[in-house]
């Protein structure tokens, strides 16, 4: 089989179908392969906070990119409602992230202090506030870092809702299908070859999350990354018992729609084994309870685990490969890969669409790899 396309993307996670919703919207003919299903990797497995705030606690562009994105979410939601009939469900009831210990009490006020020069709504609140706000945490807690703009969304509804919208405007995704290679010549990508034949495109991107590696790997580029599994677990209440979500330094519990509390998430490095290990659940219940008393009654639902793409140096992979003037590559999103889908897929059609982008993208270029290996 052969086809041509203007843009060829590999990977259906958040990612892949945030770049194609934007390629297509910019009016790029777009095909986009998944080996399983769409958001059938990290994208289903996280817990879809939009943490800005709470994940990224130093000045710099990791902070900008994460800053802007979140800032899209508002004007997305009734983009891709109207588009697709998808609510990503966002919700906007910001996060406290929990201080227990003296130590995390100074190192979240000189978070607080960076953010707020940052001109970023933070607040150092007192464990009578907390309590007063979220009458149901344990006891233990000193007081918390008050973030009113991280929230959080539905991360398989955001990836669905993106893909569905690229198909609207006229993109094909292929699920089921797997890159096998990519071929070179004269420094382009001109064949993609899959498990069902051969497509090709004027760009490929590559948007395969852990997997990423793998594929560059043909190509002689050794992308400086790592798998980084994260399990978590779900329970159901009778009632309310959060309005925010909650963090600390052992584990979140995030309040979502239908009382469901998502509880994440372990962080184990160089594994792409998806299994849900006792030990991990048995460490999260443990906190989970610790933070949130109440969650000892409540119904357990179901536990799962995805692979997070991480890198060499914390920074996610935005920019084309070095030498090869067609192929693209957006991964390494770690722990943010939803909250920074939106910004993703606009500098994805950015670069291919060769519009300004912002000065702060050198930053995720990938000719910094030579300095990671
Ligand atoms: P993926 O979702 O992994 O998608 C990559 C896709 O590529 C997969 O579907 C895969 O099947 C496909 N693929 C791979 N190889 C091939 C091939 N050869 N051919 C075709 N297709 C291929 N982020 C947040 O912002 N907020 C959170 O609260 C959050 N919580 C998390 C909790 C957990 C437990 C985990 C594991 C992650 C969490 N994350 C969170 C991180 C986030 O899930 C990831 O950063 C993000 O999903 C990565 O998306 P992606 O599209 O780059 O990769
Ligand atoms: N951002 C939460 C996680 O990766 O577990």
């Amino acid at each position: 089989m052969s086809a041509s396309y203007d843009v060829i993307i590999i990977g259906g996670g958040v990612n892949g179908c945030a770049s194609a919703y934007q390629l297509s919207k910019s009016g790029k003919k777009v095909l986009l392969l998944e080996k399983e299903r769409i958001a059938s990797k990290a994208s289903s497995a996280a817990a879809g906070m939009l943490g800005a705030q709470v994940e990224v606690n130093e000045a710099g562009p990791l902070f900008e990119l994460a800053k802007e994105s979140r800032s899209m979410f508002p004007q997305l939601q009734p983009e891709l409602k109207e588009l697709t009939g998808i609510d990503i469900e966002l919700v906007q009831k910001g996060m406290l992230k929990l201080a227990y210990q003296e130590e995390e009490v100074l190192s979240v006020i000189e978070t607080i202090a960076i953010q707020q020069k940052l001109g970023e709504n933070a607040d150092w609140i007192s464990r009578d506030e907390v309590l007063k706000r979220e009458p149901e945490l344990g006891p233990g807690t000193l007081g918390a870092m008050d973030i009113p703009q991280d929230g959080h969304v539905n991360p398989e509804k955001l990836t669905h809702a993106f893909a569905k919208a690229a198909i609207t405007l006229g993109a094909d995704i292929k699920e089921f299908v797997e890159v096998y290679s990519l071929q070179e010549h004269n420094q382009a990508i001109v064949k993609v070859e899959t498990s069902e034949g051969c497509y090709s495109g004027d760009s490929i991107v590559v948007t395969a999350g852990a997997w990423s590696k793998r594929i560059l790997s043909g190509l002689g580029l050794s992308l400086p990354s790592y798998p980084v599994k994260g399990e978590c677990f779900s329970v159901l209440t009778d009632k309310p018992v959060l309005e925010s979500t909650i963090f600390t330094d052992s584990c979140y519990i995030v309040p979502k729609i239908g009382n469901r509390l998502v509880v994440g998430a372990t962080m184990v490095p160089n594994t792409f084994s998806e299994n849900v290990s006792i030990g991990g659940l048995a460490s999260l219940m443990k906190e989970a309870i610790r933070t949130l008393p109440a969650i000892e009654h409540a119904s357990f639902e179901r536990t799962w685990a995805g692979i997070r793409p991480q890198t060499g140096d914390g920074l996610p992979f935005l920019g084309k490969h070095p030498t090869i003037t067609n192929l693209f590559i957006a991964t390494g999103h770690y722990r943010n890969g939803i909250l920074l889908s939106p910004i993703t897929g606009v500098l994805v059609a950015s670069m291919i669409n060769g519009t300004k982008l912002p000065e702060y993208m050198d930053a995720f270029g990938l000719d910094r790899i030579q300095n990671l290996q």
